[in-house]
């Protein structure tokens, strides 16, 4: 049986540090604040020289060079972002120049927020089983520092730059991607987005004095759902492979708050000590956290051969998702 693998992870992040002690000299915050709700003590911030598909393409680049592989033999590449170069083009056009990656394959974006890189990886898994595409490199980046209010206490405490991506190419052995599971509920769509700088709401003059075009948040409504979507996208994805919690070795969950995902631990029955956590480090990087996780899990020799990994995200749309792949 045909399956698609995961055959090199990489991420690439900004050098600039902010800490939560920055964060108080800018706005009403405090350490204890942050680190007690969040989990969260810093976030990298892009250098203004530099967009989105630099981070990408560097992720990208990694990621390849883990799997031995040039990237003018990728064909695919999904990149995950709601804060791409710019509207149109898709920022995987720019990356696979970057990159030089093959020019007679495709490139395109998909917007799924925090589950951006999930819904990617469901997308590049059902190319390569199709034998469409043969290698598919999934992305996610974002750099959310420039679509958040830095006046804004409740959100802006929140989040980080970065992006992680993953090479998946075709399988024919035991290991790779086993299911995935993608969800949405429009009905939501309105409690975390960004509201102007689209067709509905155009940036005009008065949109941007009314401070429209950073991200609008309402985060105790966002953590209910996500600590009950993820939680369900987790079991969904453990029963239809007929698994138990007890089966995961690692579950790489969106890194949004420690809390949230203590949540998911419990609601689950997968204890903390089988979560891979790194939001202290990087703050919500949205779509990059997953595969930032990932790659970190697999560098730091925690994830080895065999293992069963359980992914889970959700995000603005409301999006989620979840997958299980053996390593
Ligand atoms: N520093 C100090 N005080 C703050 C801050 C801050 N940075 N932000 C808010 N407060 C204050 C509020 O003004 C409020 O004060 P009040 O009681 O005087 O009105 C008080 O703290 C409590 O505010 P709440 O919003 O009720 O705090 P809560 O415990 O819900 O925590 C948080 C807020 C951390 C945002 C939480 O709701 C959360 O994690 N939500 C999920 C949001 C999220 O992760 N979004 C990311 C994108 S979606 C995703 O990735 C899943």
């Amino acid at each position: 049986m045909i399956r698609s693998r995961i055959i090199g992870t990489g991420r690439a992040v900004p050098d600039r540090v902010l800490t939560n002690e920055d964060l108080s000299k800018m706005v009403d915050t405090s350490d204890a604040w942050i680190t007690e709700r969040t989990g969260i003590r810093q976030r990298h911030i892009l250098e203004e020289s530099r967009a989105a598909s630099d981070l990408a393409a560097d992720a990208g680049r990694a990621a390849c060079l883990k799997a031995g592989v040039d990237p003018a033999t990728v064909d695919c590449i999904i990149v995950g972002t709601v804060t791409g170069d710019c509207p149109f083009p898709a920022t995987a056009t720019f990356v696979q120049k970057k990159l030089g990656a093959a020019s007679g394959g495709c490139a395109f974006d998909l917007s799924a927020a925090c589950a951006g890189f999930l819904y990617g990886v469901s997308i590049a898994d059902a190319f390569i089983r199709t034998g469409q595409f043969k290698r598919v490199l999934v992305i996610g980046v974002e750099v959310l520092s420039r679509i958040v209010d830095w006046t804004d206490r409740a959100t802006c405490v929140l989040f980080g730059d970065a992006a992680g991506a993953v090479l998946m190419a075709a399988s024919d052995g035991p290991s790779g991607v086993l299911s995935t599971h993608l969800f949405a509920d429009g009905s939501q769509a309105e409690i975390l987005w960004q509201p102007v700088g689209g067709s509905r709401e155009p940036m005009t003059p008065e949109a941007l004095a009314a401070k429209r075009q950073y991200v609008q948040m309402n985060g105790r409504e966002v953590y209910k759902h996500a600590v009950r979507n993820m939680a369900a996208g987790a079991r969904t994805a453990l029963d239809v492979n007929g698994l138990v919690p007890g089966d995961v070795n690692w579950v790489i969950a969106h890194q949004a708050n420690l809390r949230i995902l203590e949540g998911v631990s419990e609601r689950v029955g997968i204890p903390m000590s089988r979560f891979f956590t790194n939001v202290d480090r990087y703050g919500n990087t949205s779509s990059a956290s997953v595969p930032i996780a990932l790659d970190e899990a697999v560098e730091q020799g925690k994830v080895k051969t065999g293992d069963l990994l359980l992914f889970a995200a959700l995000g603005g749309g409301l999006a989620w998702a979840s997958a299980i792949a053996r390593w």
